[in-house]
């Protein structure tokens, strides 16, 4: 797909069939997170796998999360601190590989959705307690995947408004 194309077509899918994501697809995302910019270059990620249901099960209960039952492949990225080159750095890095997942979710016709988990305290203690995280590492962004069972409309959101020619 052509990556004008993705970008304006990505929905957020949050209803997934029970076929799984392959370890082929699963590779290429992962590919995809690793190959973000970061400042520095630092790359101060790590990514956890989740295709237990059992394990996806326990975060169906964050509030606004019971459609992880239908997920079949989660990714959790996870902002490593002590990597940081630039301090403060590591959730703008974090995103660009989190997006970057999407994106090549998307491509392979992979549905997925962001589910927020840092600054949300709550979520990211939830986060460190089912999946066993130390301290010196913050779960950031869970992005949950699966072959789609809905289909949304790309939305046109360009907005003249919101820009700005050489000044404010
Ligand atoms: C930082 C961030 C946090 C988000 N958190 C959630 C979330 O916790 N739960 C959820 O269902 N969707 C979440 N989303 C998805 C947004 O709701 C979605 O991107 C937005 O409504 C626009 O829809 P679209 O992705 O289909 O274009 C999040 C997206 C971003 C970028």
């Amino acid at each position: 797909m052509e990556t004008i194309k993705a970008i304006m077509t990505r929905r957020s899918i949050r209803s997934w069939t029970t076929e799984p994501v392959s370890a082929e697809e699963r590779k290429v995302i992962l590919e995809a997170a690793m190959n973000a910019p970061s400042a520095a270059d630092a790359r101060p990620w790590h990514f956890i796998t989740i295709d237990d249901p059992e394990v996806i099960r326990k975060f169906t209960t964050m509030g606004g999360t019971e459609m992880l039952a239908e997920s079949t492949f989660m990714v959790l990225v996870c902002g490593n601190e002590s990597k940081e080159i630039y301090t403060g750095f590591w959730p703008q890095d974090c995103s660009c590989a989190a997006q970057n997942m999407q994106l090549a979710a998307h491509d392979l016709g992979i549905g997925c959705v962001w589910i927020a988990v840092y600054p949300l305290e709550e979520r990211v203690k939830i986060c460190r307690q089912i999946l066993r995280i130390p301290d010196s590492i913050t779960p950031f962004s869970l992005i949950a995947m699966g072959v789609p069972n809905e289909v949304l409309p790309p939305e046109y959101r360009y907005d003249e408004a919101l820009l700005h020619h050489n000044a404010w």
